[in-house]
């Protein structure tokens, strides 16, 4: 008989940082428990597949920069309160793991769940559930699913916000994003391009209508993103200029990351009687 091995353990750094690493025949991942932040995948021999900044901060409280953020109850600047912070906060609260599954030695499942948002009440003044999973084989999955325990409805718009790990920004080139409506959020204008996309100076867009999966095609590996219960993506590089600005990136990074972000946002919003729910969800293989 197959003997399974342990594969998902707990580990803490020095400042009580915890996350989970999980290890199988396909792959290797680490996933912190603040955030629900998965911040390392690699399906050996292949290098890893998300930018993780090395000057980021791995500590309670804060976003890390790289991996997958999740965004959520809302993508982006708060819609009436600039003082709230950006991309809500699921990604910056502490979440539990609930269940692990290891049906064989090539896939781990786990399932995390934010832990009391109505510690958040003044931010966000509604029940819900949230909860995260996550399969870790030789493709990533990942289901983000919102249900509303409230009696009134309420809207949420969200985001797994992935930090694609590139050569360099020179040789990629993006498909499945032609012939779709867009809105440039640099100048809030509305386009639409026919060509697949080369990344050549600042970008932040959120496609819209999008039905089709998108590849990521890079010098030696084509990545391919295809979504569930989203039809906007998100495409951001800072480029030059903002990379310079971010204190939580060195200087020439923009050049190794590129964000391909599967999401709810602007008129991808959704709304949640009391009791529905709703589930955002990615494969990456
Ligand atoms: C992207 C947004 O999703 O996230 C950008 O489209 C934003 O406008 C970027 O700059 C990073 O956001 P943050 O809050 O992690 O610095």
């Amino acid at each position: 008989m197959l003997k399974i091995v342990h594969m998902i353990e707990t580990k803490t750094l020095a400042n009580g940082f915890r996350y989970l690493f999980v290890s199988n025949k396909s792959a290797t991942a680490k996933i912190a428990l603040h955030g629900a932040h998965l911040f390392h995948y690699q399906r050996p021999p292949d290098p890893p597949l998300f930018y993780v900044s090395s000057t980021s901060h791995f500590e309670n409280g804060k976003a890390i920069r790289g991996g997958i953020p999740v965004c959520w109850p809302w993508f982006g600047k708060h819609k009436s309160d600039s003082k709230l912070p950006q991309h809500g906060f699921a990604r910056t609260t502490p979440w539990q793991c609930i269940e692990t599954a290891e049906s064989d030695n090539f896939t781990s499942e786990l399932t995390l769940q934010l832990e009391d948002i109505q510690e958040n009440d003044l931010l966000w003044p509604y029940k819900a559930e949230l909860c995260l999973k996550i399969k870790i084989s030789d493709t990533l999955t990942m289901q983000l699913i919102t249900t509303n325990l409230d009696s009134r409805s309420f809207t949420i718009s969200s985001a797994l916000h992935s930090y694609f790990a590139i050569s360099n920004i020179e040789n990629v080139l993006v498909k499945g994003l032609n012939n779709t409506p867009f809105v440039d959020t640099l100048t809030m204008t509305h386009k639409q391009h026919s060509d697949d996309i080369n990344i050549s100076r600042e970008t932040d867009r959120v496609y819209q209508d999008v039905h089709q999966p998108i590849e990521l095609h890079d010098a030696e590996r084509i990545i391919r993103i295809d979504n569930k219960g989203s039809k906007s993506v998100v495409l951001w590089n800072p480029w030059i200029e903002k990379n310079r600005q971010m204190a939580d990136m060195a200087d020439d990074d923009y050049k190794t990351m590129l964000c391909i972000e599967t999401a709810n946002a602007f008129k991808d919003v959704r709304t949640l009687v009391s009791g529905e729910t709703h589930t955002l969800g990615m494969t990456i293989s």
